[in-house]
């Protein structure tokens, strides 16, 4: 005979996102439990990431994924101040911003489209000379054909990030329990009962399914998404030690590796995507392209020492958008899909969903990101 919990909500995964939404749940009042499939939270795409916070560098159109990366760029000053109040760690937010490098004429006329819709739609984006690229970051190598500055593109550090998330919840009495095998749904009559987990049965009424790239492996029930709603892509990183450690301020980016200074004089530099299922391992030839790429960007760091090598994968949903929000089973939740700009959105994610679950309007429409839009796949790959 299975002993019983009860609780007010779970939340399945320990990545930003699960440990996240835990804490915006209990900031509303919940008694929240995270279950954790490995060791301890935060081992994977989160720990994985370089810590961009980059709506403009990374879109290429407008659009409704745009308009929530931009959102939650606006409130992360605030979910930083805040993590620091309630933990002490600082989550290192470094608002230097990005700059976007061109080495071709393909590349140069890629940043005059950029920049014409970015300030179309009243972002900033700065075009510098090569000369005026190099005022801001004198190692930038001699053959740039042009930059754009985007100043409102930061970063965090991700690490860090996931260190605060985890002492904010345990902090606020999230119940976190790791090591959590496999997890099964009680589904009755289209309603979420809670799960069996750890050998013991937990009810709840509202379950969030938050596992990254592994969201669509779990029991299909769980999910209520058909399994390849969500796939993993592979990215491959590396570290270099900068010397002096402040060698570089902003974040650099070009068509082949970005570069992302970090305090401590570490530079992490990104990132393969690779479509190769959950094969996670770091290759020579990945690496060959991640050095080729930052040598191009500044000659100088071909003496640097190298640090370490990592990956992780990337959860990226059929359509490219993020899955937000409540399934065909009333109080199952799903919030995964986050594929290149997990980091970044975070603070927007934990403030839609507790929105969501609580009944409140959110400050966006949410229907884009619904888990209902795989509904007739689902039935379909489930029939
Ligand atoms: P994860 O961090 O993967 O967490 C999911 C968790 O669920 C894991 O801890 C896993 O163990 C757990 N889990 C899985 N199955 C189960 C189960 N059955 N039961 C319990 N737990 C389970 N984003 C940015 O915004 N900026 C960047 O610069 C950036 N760079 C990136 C670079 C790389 C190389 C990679 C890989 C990603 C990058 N990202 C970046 C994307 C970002 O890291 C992810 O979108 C984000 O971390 C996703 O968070 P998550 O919590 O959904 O997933
Ligand atoms: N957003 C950076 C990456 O996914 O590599």
């Amino acid at each position: 005979m299975l002993s019983h919990h009860t609780t007010d909500c779970i939340v399945i995964g320990g990545g930003v996102i699960g440990l996240a939404v835990a804490r915006a749940l209990r900031r509303d009042g919940l008694r929240v439990t995270l279950f954790e499939r490995n060791t301890q939270p935060g081992g994977e795409a989160s720990w994985a990431a370089a810590g961009m916070l980059a709506p403009q560098a990374e879109a290429d159109a407008p659009g409704v994924l745009f308009s929530l990366c931009a959102a939650s760029r606006a409130l992360y000053p605030a979910f930083a101040d805040e993590l620091r109040a309630e933990t002490g760690i600082d989550i290192e937010l470094r608002t230097e911003g990005t700059l976007l490098l061109a080495f071709t004429d393909e590349e140069v006329q890629h940043l005059v489209e950029k920049r014409a819709w970015q300030t179309g739609a009243g972002l900033r984006a700065e075009p510098l000379t090569p000369f005026e690229a190099r005022e801001r970051e004198p190692r930038l190598s001699e053959t740039i054909r042009g930059a754009l500055h985007l100043p409102d593109d930061w970063q965090v550090d991700n690490r860090r990030l996931t260190q605060a998330l985890v002492a904010s919840t345990f902090r606020a009495g999230v119940d976190i329990h790791c090591d959590a095998g496999d997890i099964q749904p009680i589904i009755e009559k289209g309603r979420i009962r809670g799960v069996t987990a750890l050998g013991k049965t937990w009810h709840a009424p509202l379950v969030v399914n938050a596992a990254g790239s592994w969201a669509a492996r779990m029991s299909p029930e769980l999910l209520r998404l058909p399994p390849a709603s969500v796939r993993p892509i592979h990215g491959q990183m590396l570290s270099l030690h900068m010397q002096p450690p402040d060698l570089l301020r902003h974040v650099v980016r070009s068509a082949r590796a970005y570069l992302v200074p970090r305090r401590d004089g570490r530079l992490i530099v990104g990132a393969t995507v690779e479509d190769v299922g959950f094969t996670k391992q770091v290759t020579a030839g990945g690496v060959a392209r991640l050095l080729a790429g930052t040598i191009e960007a500044v000659p100088l760091l071909a003496d640097m020492p190298l640090g370490e090598t990592w990956n992780g994968l990337r959860p990226l949903a059929e359509d490219d958008l993020p899955i937000l929000g409540e399934t065909d089973v009333t109080g199952l939740f799903c919030a995964t899909g986050h594929y290149r700009n997990g980091i970044l959105l975070t603070p927007i994610t934990a403030t839609l969903m507790a929105d969501l679950v609580a009944n409140r309007t959110p400050s966006l429409d949410p229907l884009p990101f619904s888990p209902l839009r795989f509904s007739k796949d689902m039935n379909q790959a489930h029939s």
